[in-house]
């Protein structure tokens, strides 16, 4: 009995170790790609009226369309889920559950009226290896028109 309690811990502590040495790795690596275009963000091309539509839990995609915002001079629309996300531990498994089956959560229906925009930004946190679900469910629901989309994720906890 013993022996297995010490067993399950040192696998336990292996993997959390694991898991953040390889967090760390994604991180750093992210980082370092990033640095490259640092000073370096140029905007040359005449976009024409743009909107910037978005989802963020923690902020950082939201960081992201707010610098897009303030290189295009676009206009901000925010996807909101009906009910409240919450940033915790069972996120990770109502998220996955909700990709494998394609019921995403229920979005606020204020949609915006783009027809007087020539592109749009679409931002989403990466979930899963894929965009956060309320923006999966916008992308269900909403008609672009043929407008130019473009879209834009962030991902490992890092810009
Ligand atoms: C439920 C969940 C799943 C995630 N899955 C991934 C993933 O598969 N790959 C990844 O690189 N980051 C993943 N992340 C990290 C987020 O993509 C990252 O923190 C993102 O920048 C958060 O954006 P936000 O602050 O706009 O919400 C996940 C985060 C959450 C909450």
């Amino acid at each position: 009995m013993k022996y297995i309690f010490y067993t399950v811990i040192v696998i336990a502590v292996v993997a959390i170790i694991g898991t953040v040495v390889h967090l760390y790795k994604v991180s750093a690596k992210n980082k370092a790609e990033m640095s490259k275009y640092e000073n370096d963000v140029k905007l040359t091309a005449n976009l024409g009226k743009v909107l910037i539509i978005y989802y963020s839990l923690t902020s950082r995609t939201k960081d992201v369309a707010l610098d897009i915002q303030l290189f295009t001079n676009g206009d901000l629309y925010e996807i909101k889920p009906q009910e409240e996300i919450k940033n915790n531990a069972s996120l990770y498994l109502t998220s996955k559950k909700q990709i494998s089956s394609g019921n995403y959560p229920a979005i606020v229906q204020d949609f915006p009226n783009i027809d007087k925009y020539d592109r749009i930004f679409v931002g989403a946190p990466i979930w899963w290896y894929t965009a956060a679900t309320p923006v999966l469910e916008f992308l269900k629901e909403f008609d672009f028109k043929n407008k130019k989309v473009v879209p834009f994720s962030t991902q490992g906890s890092n810009y």
